[in-house]
């Protein structure tokens, strides 16, 4: 790596009408099931990320501090087999996690640019810029998309490490978990390597614990979905109306995270010129949070085209980050 302040080059890469492009669709459909269901990635206005960053600091919620204890713990291993020279991050935000990758990567030498991926414009260029300034001659080439169904378009120099934190897998069902994955696979050179975040099934009070905290930020955060949808579509929810639950599904290892309508209502989606009604007590799904154990994700890995290479916890055993690389093909 070269001295001196590197290139920042963004690329945007959102539909015509923006980041919430087929958003009006999606809640359509979600709104006229029979068991309604909105998907998470609505949550993240301005609000909503604040609201999760808020999150990561609640006592209750433990996959944040665990991830970092174990990232800090482990970087230098995460970049000393494969010698990245590139970072490439899934759902990058603020970048705050990246650092410790990026150290790590500059410490051995190999440090030459990161590509963050974000549906954020704003996060992601204020991230290129304190980084640019932060680590002399890295390149930034981030990319401003839906990584789900982007994913293809994303600069991909050889000898990446690509990172997926966070534990945002875990949003995904089984079978868009195993797409997702195969679709990394496909895309990383045989000397890639591929780091995730995922939560492991643990007891249900401490994973409980960490969807219901006692601040009510998780509520929050929960109703806020319900404020974009009344700025984007049109709506008018009563955000007092609904209450949060969140509760651990033993069959499918998943927190399932709902808002309860607390009385019978209707609201209007202007924008979608629709009406939706709920029955008092009805549940509308909001997101799932799956939890993993090393089998499933060695067998999700395997599925996928990939091969575990390390698996670290974190010192009470939580978490977990795992490092693979793609299968000889
Ligand atoms: C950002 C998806 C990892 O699933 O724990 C936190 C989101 N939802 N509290 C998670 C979330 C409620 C979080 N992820």
């Amino acid at each position: 790596m070269q001295g001196g302040r590197g290139a920042i080059e963004i690329q945007v890469d959102l539909p015509e009408d923006g980041a919430l492009a087929g958003m009006a669709e999606v809640v359509r459909e979600g709104l006229s099931c029979p068991f309604k269901e909105i998907p998470p990635k609505y949550f993240y206005d301005e609000r909503g990320s604040e609201l999760y960053e808020r999150i990561t600091e609640l006592p209750e919620y433990y996959p944040y501090r665990c991830e970092r204890q174990i990232l800090d713990a482990r970087a230098a291993e995460i970049v000393a087999a494969a010698r990245p020279r590139t970072l490439i991050e899934l759902g990058s935000g603020a970048a705050s996690k990246s650092r410790v990758l990026l150290d790590a990567m500059s410490e051995i030498g190999t440090l030459e640019t990161y590509v963050p991926v974000d549906i954020s414009e704003e996060i992601t260029r204020r991230a290129a810029s304190e980084l640019v300034d932060e680590y002399p001659g890295l390149d930034v080439r981030g990319i401003v998309c839906d990584y789900e169904t982007h994913l293809e378009r994303i600069p991909r120099p050889e000898g990446a490490l690509i990172a997926f934190l966070g534990g945002t897998i875990g949003n995904f069902r089984p079978a868009a978990r195993r797409s997702f994955l195969a679709r990394i696979a496909t895309l990383m050179y045989p000397g890639d390597r591929f780091l995730l975040g995922t939560d492991l099934v643990k007891d249900r009070a401490t994973v409980e614990a960490a969807y219901n905290d006692s601040a009510g930020v998780t509520a929050e955060f929960n109703k806020n979905v319900l404020a974009v949808l009344n700025r984007e579509l049109g709506a008018d929810f009563d955000l007092d109306a609904f209450e949060h639950v969140a509760f651990w599904d033993p069959e499918n290892e998943w927190i399932d995270i709902r808002l309860r309508a607390l009385a019978e209502q209707f609201v209007d989606l202007t924008t979608l010129d629709m009406r939706a009604h709920f029955a008092r007590n009805e549940e509308m799904r909001t997101e799932i949070s799956t939890k993993f154990t090393r089998e499933r994700i060695e067998s999700s890995y395997a599925d996928a085209g990939l091969e575990l290479l390390e698996w670290w916890l974190d010192d009470a055993g939580l978490y977990a980050l795992s490092l693979a690389r793609p299968l000889a093909q």
